[in-house]
């Protein structure tokens, strides 16, 4: 078990404390999604009620270890003051003297307190030692919140853990509770979804879901693949040409270990890939012109009827190319029959797309969990140790 935030007298302390605050901007350096700085408030507030001074750290985007003010973490400080209804203190870099100048704020009325962006200097990438010692002068006792990004062995992440007392935060420790509870200790009928473009990207995933779930449900773009190579039709849709070798495996493995792999039976197809495309339903093969953007109706009803006696279930790639609107009808269906499921069943959200998709359906606040990490969360399915998490101490 790792030490969290609980388990540290904050009184007087000075927290630093590591959140994803890697959030998408528009082109007036606004937020427009939120949810990263939302999902710490609450080990934010926690350590301010204990009485300690919070400095927080992240990384925004990929500047390739050099300044780049339109990646400047000062739009994710607003918009945090703006949710604390706070004064939120944006330091002018990571380290250094005049960092530490600015954090002398701290003992006077300011309580919370941001780093400039981490990758700002390519020395968070490298995981770089007197980096982390320089970040970890910064504060007394340090708590990874940012689960998103504890995939990287990055300093902010990992060397740091070398120079301070660690834990994990609230989000953290839901995030390991939710996906750790289905991956290892699953109730049954155990449930997976898998969409999305690409076979390559979910593959490790498949490979670990296959020895715990007893269902997979395929969608998304990735299921042409399969699709493909049990000889079915797709048209013109998108599929892996290189991929076919492995999308037969993952076929005779699960039939190995009996565990159903469940593949569209109807689509939702057009020849133009446009909004405003005309539409047909063809199933189970795909006319040649045709390309595949979405589960047709026969599927849709499928996947639901599987779901209906599901316990858990972990969603990972949406059922088709979710953001243009009339190609929306199979995540939309998914997300309202897990909505349904809510009370019955634990439902656990993938982050990325699928996070975006039933935030976007406004039905998030009935699934079990919807994680915030993109890559971080397919890693953890895939069963990897993540850096971020192994590096905290034991309690
Ligand atoms: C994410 O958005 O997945 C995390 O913030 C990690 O970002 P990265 O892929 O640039 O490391």
């Amino acid at each position: 078990m790792k030490k969290t935030i609980r388990d540290f007298d904050l009184k007087n302390k000075r927290v630093l404390i590591r959140v994803d605050f890697n959030v998408p901007l528009d082109k007036s350096l606004k937020v427009t999604d939120d949810n990263r700085i939302r999902a710490s408030l609450p080990t934010i507030q926690y350590a301010l009620d204990k009485g300690a001074k919070v400095i927080l750290m992240s990384h925004l985007g990929r500047p390739d270890g050099k300044p780049v003010s339109s990646m400047s973490l000062s739009p994710a400080a607003g918009r945090l003051s703006e949710l604390l209804g706070e004064r939120v203190l944006q330091c002018s870099d990571a380290v250094g003297t005049r960092v530490k100048e600015e954090l002398g704020q701290l003992n006077g009325g300011v309580r919370v307190a941001l780093l400039e962006n981490l990758r700002f200097t390519a020395d968070e990438e490298k995981n770089d030692a007197t980096f982390a010692k320089q970040l970890a002068e910064n504060g007394e006792i340090y708590i990874n919140d940012a689960f998103g990004s504890s995939h990287r062995a990055h300093a902010s992440i990992e060397a740091i853990t070398k120079y301070l007392p660690s834990g994990a935060g609230f989000l953290l420790e839901k995030e390991i509770q939710y996906l750790g509870e289905a991956m290892q200790n699953p109730k049954k009928p155990f449930v997976a979804i898998l969409g999305g473009s690409k076979v390559s990207d979910k593959i490790g995933v498949v490979d670990n879901l296959i020895d715990k779930v007893d269902k997979i449900l395929i969608g998304g773009a990735m299921a042409y693949t399969f699709l493909k190579v049990q000889g079915v039709e797709i048209g013109g849709s998108k599929y892996e040409k290189d991929k076919t070798d492995l999308a037969r495996a993952i076929l005779d493995k699960a039939k190995a270990k009996g565990v159903e792999i469940l593949l569209p039976v109807d689509h939702l197809v057009v020849q133009k890939v446009e909004e405003s495309a005309a539409t047909r339903i063809e199933g189970p093969g795909i006319p040649q012109g045709w390309f595949g953007v979405d589960i047709g109706p026969k599927t849709v009803e499928l996947f639901k009827r599987t779901l209906d006696t599901a316990k858990t279930v972990v969603w990972n790639g949406p059922m088709g190319i979710f953001e243009m609107k009339p190609f929306a009808t199979g995540s939309r269906e998914v997300t309202a029959k897990l909505a349904e499921l809510a009370g019955r069943a634990t439902t656990v959200i993938g982050g990325g797309d699928t996070a975006a998709c039933v935030i976007g359906f406004g039905l998030d606040g009935k699934m079990s969990h919807i994680s915030t990490g993109g890559g971080a969360s397919l890693e953890y399915l895939e069963g990897r140790v993540l850096p971020g998490i192994a590096a905290l101490q034991e309690k």
